[in-house]
């Protein structure tokens, strides 16, 4: 059944738990989300970025995401939309059935120039106004996300800041957080710590100076009530890397955000984990080896099944590790 991201992170929040959300775009990934929860009892956040949206085409995400609550009918499902550049993309998205919108006023409408902190509180507070008059949650964004390391946002298409960001704005401020909450009304707070979207995060495993999981319990001291969301927190399996290279893919050497770490930033008050990458890595990685091991097979279910089978892998771990498995 659809509940509301609200109603979700209260009970994560309860009972310590974090919940992996995961990015959707098409019907294996959906499948394979799906069959992790069932198979641990996990509830689920599917969320669709604009892309997906653009991608799949709005009608056909919404049908997918209702054949998985019809197909799994006792595993309580938030569709959420996941960085939405303008309060218009989460009117669109909230009329199309999402139970939670992101409204990231982190960065301008073009999704890639950093916005000032009153225009980021003008349009989350819009939004919560009108989502909060339907009972559709809203998660915002203060601070960009970007790597300590370069002061690159990460992303080289979808959803990232251009150019150089200073220390500042790579990293939330506590007081800053809690103005922001008041102010907004947001159920969930995405926060900066290091952190960015997608394969290249870190150019070794990451340690306190590059990402700063122990900013997390003083932002959480600041905003006790405002659920804290990790963005980019992929872990970027080596183990995937080397099916992906075994097989012809070309990908240098890169680290994501380590489990571990993310068990840490849940036990700080992290209940949101986003995560896509990983899934893109493991699917690609399933078909990259299927296709070479079979070179005459021609059917492609057998090589999405395949792929479905490696994103399950990573959905049910993920449920496992966070302490989700068998909240539903
Ligand atoms: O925030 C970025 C997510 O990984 C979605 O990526 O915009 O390519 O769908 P996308
Ligand atoms: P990854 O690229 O680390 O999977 O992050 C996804 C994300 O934050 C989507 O909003
Ligand atoms: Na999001
Ligand atoms: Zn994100």
């Amino acid at each position: 059944a659809f509940i509301s991201l609200r109603q979700l992170l209260d009970h994560a929040a309860e009972r310590g738990y974090g919940v992996p959300a995961f990015n959707v775009n098409n019907l294996e990934q959906i499948q394979a989300i799906m069959e992790a929860a069932e198979a641990t009892q996990s509830p689920v956040i599917l969320q669709a970025s604009a892309g997906a949206r653009q991608y799949a085409g709005e009608a056909y995400l919404r049908h997918m995401v209702l054949a998985a609550v019809e197909s799994h009918p006792q595993i309580p499902l938030v569709l959420h939309q996941d960085h939405g550049a303008s309060p218009a993309v989460c009117l669109q998205a909230i009329q199309s059935g999402f139970t939670s919108v992101m409204m990231d006023g982190s960065l301008r409408e073009d999704a890639k120039t950093p916005a000032s902190y009153d225009y980021n509180v003008a349009v989350t507070a819009d939004v919560c106004r009108i989502a909060h008059a339907v009972g559709v949650s809203v998660e915002g964004e203060l601070g960009c996300l970007g790597s300590l390391e370069s002061g690159q946002a990460g992303e080289e298409d979808g959803v990232g800041a251009e150019g150089t960001l200073s220390h500042d704005q790579l990293l939330t401020d506590p007081q800053e957080a809690r103005d922001f909450v008041a102010r907004t009304g947001v159920d969930a707070l995405a926060i900066a710590i290091g952190t960015s979207h997608g394969a290249y995060k870190f150019s070794r495993e990451p340690t306190g100076d590059i990402l700063a999981i122990d900013r997390i319990a003083a932002i959480h001291a600041a905003v006790p009530d405002t659920h804290l969301v990790m963005h980019g927190s992929s872990s970027v399996p080596q183990e995937w890397l080397e099916i992906v290279r075994r097989y012809g893919g070309e990908i240098p050497e890169t680290y994501g955000v380590p489990v571990e770490e993310i068990r840490r930033g849940i036990a700080n008050g992290v209940r949101k984990i986003n995560i896509d990458t990983d899934i893109r890595l493991a699917m690609t990685g399933a078909m990259r080896q299927f296709f070479a091991e079979k070179p005459a097979d021609f059917d492609p279910r057998k090589a999405l099944a395949a792929a479905r089978r490696a994103a399950r892998g990573i959905c049910e771990a993920r449920f496992e590790a966070f302490g989700c498995a068998g909240q539903a």
